[in-house]
């Protein structure tokens, strides 16, 4: 595999994605009662760097997932654009088996992502025969990546799923993922089943892959740890859109949306003198089915205005590559705690 080219140089985009939305259509009862949409993803953009790891956070429910399986066409749009290394996906310049080839994904659960009735080696080399390799370079390939997950080809190649420990399971499913070259990978709470030190191991030996091959990620968890452990930058979703995103240092040390604020003083700090006062999360969020009105944060915000429930922000920067979605950022937007309109010369 190539070797990252893209170390020293000015970070490009491998991935932009401009006005995603998915809305999944709800049934209509038999007496025509209902309909209308989840809007589990409702205009979200943003881009992955090449050889970055983005990280994205959220309660359960805000889209990540939706987000991820739309970034692997896995499946329709509503409306927005996916756009790979300068090129549309789906279009004639990338049509999408040579995409699905680039871009691979590591889900959660490990034991359903594996057929049962294959063996480990052929689960990890019936991708690259799918994609034309030979079956005797898929199984080399295999056994290259089972031994390179920790999985001693000469011990693990002729198991089968049920035989293994979730860690395990979850190595062949990295291995999967890697077998066909991919240049991104999408891993969607790849480590959340597995107990805390099977889970350090793995994360590392992400890590160590990503540099050895020259990836990118998407880090998708829950765990606020783990995403500050892996993560160059991190994107934070709230009900379908995104409040914040920003580098990892930033986003954690000095964050900017009430809702990060809120959702970091939820996480276990390991220091005495750190506790913070912003107070937690309190409840669920709203139901995507009907969002709340201008900004979707509003009605759980301990720094709401009156003016929140009907104007929507827009996405501000706040400091370099660090962006976020709340009126008390945007100067002028007539919430007590922003910043007035700037100085404007008036039109001769
Ligand atoms: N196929 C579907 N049909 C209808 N609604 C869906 C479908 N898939 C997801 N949803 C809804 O879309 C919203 C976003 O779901 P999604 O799975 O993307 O969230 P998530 O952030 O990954 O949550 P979690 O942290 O629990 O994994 C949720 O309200 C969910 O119920
Ligand atoms: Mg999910």
């Amino acid at each position: 595999m190539e070797p990252l080219k893209d170390i020293g140089g000015p970070a490009q985009p491998l991935l932009t994605i401009t006005g995603l939305v998915k809305h999944f259509p709800l049934k209509k009862d038999p007496l025509g009662r209902g309909g209308g949409v989840v809007r589990a993803v409702d205009g979200v953009d943003f881009e992955v760097m090449k050889g970055e790891t983005l990280g994205v956070v959220g309660e359960s429910g805000c889209g990540k997932s939706t987000t991820a399986r739309l970034l692997m066409q896995l499946i329709e749009p509503t409306r927005g654009e996916v756009i790979f290394d300068g090129r549309e996906v789906g279009s004639r310049d990338l049509p999408l088996k040579e995409f699905r080839r680039q871009v691979q994904m590591v889900f959660q659960d490990s034991y359903a992502s594996l057929n049962p009735r294959l063996t480990i080696e052929d689960s990890v080399a019936f991708g690259p025969q799918v994609h034309g390799v030979s079956r005797r370079e898929s199984v080399a390939r295999a056994r290259d990546l089972l031994a390179r997950v920790g999985l001693a080809p000469q011990r693990f190649a002729e198991r089968y799923p049920h035989e293994l420990s979730g860690g395990q399971r979850q190595r062949v499913n990295i291995a999967r993922a890697l077998a066909l070259q991919p240049r991104m990978v999408i891993l969607d709470e790849a480590v959340s089943a597995l107990d805390k030190s099977v889970e350090a191991q793995v994360i590392n030996l992400l890590l160590d892959l990503k540099t050895e091959f020259g990836l990118t990620y998407v880090f998708i968890s829950h765990d606020l740890n783990v995403v500050r452990y892996v993560s160059d930058r991190v994107m934070v979703m709230y009900l379908g859109q995104v409040a914040e995103i920003g580098p990892a240092d930033a986003l954690y040390e000095t964050p900017a949306h009430p809702y990060t604020r809120a959702l970091l003083s939820s996480m276990p700090s390991m220091d005495p003198d750190n506790r913070t006062e912003v107070a937690a999360l309190a409840g669920d969020p709203p139901n995507p089915i009907n969002p709340p009105t201008g900004c979707r944060f509003h009605p759980r915000c301990s720094i709401a205005a009156p003016l929140c429930s009907r104007v929507a922000p827009e996405r501000i920067e706040t400091g370099s590559q660090h962006a976020v979605s709340c009126l008390v950022h945007e100067p002028g937007s007539g919430h007590p705690m922003a910043q007035p309109q700037p100085f404007q010369k008036q039109a001769a």
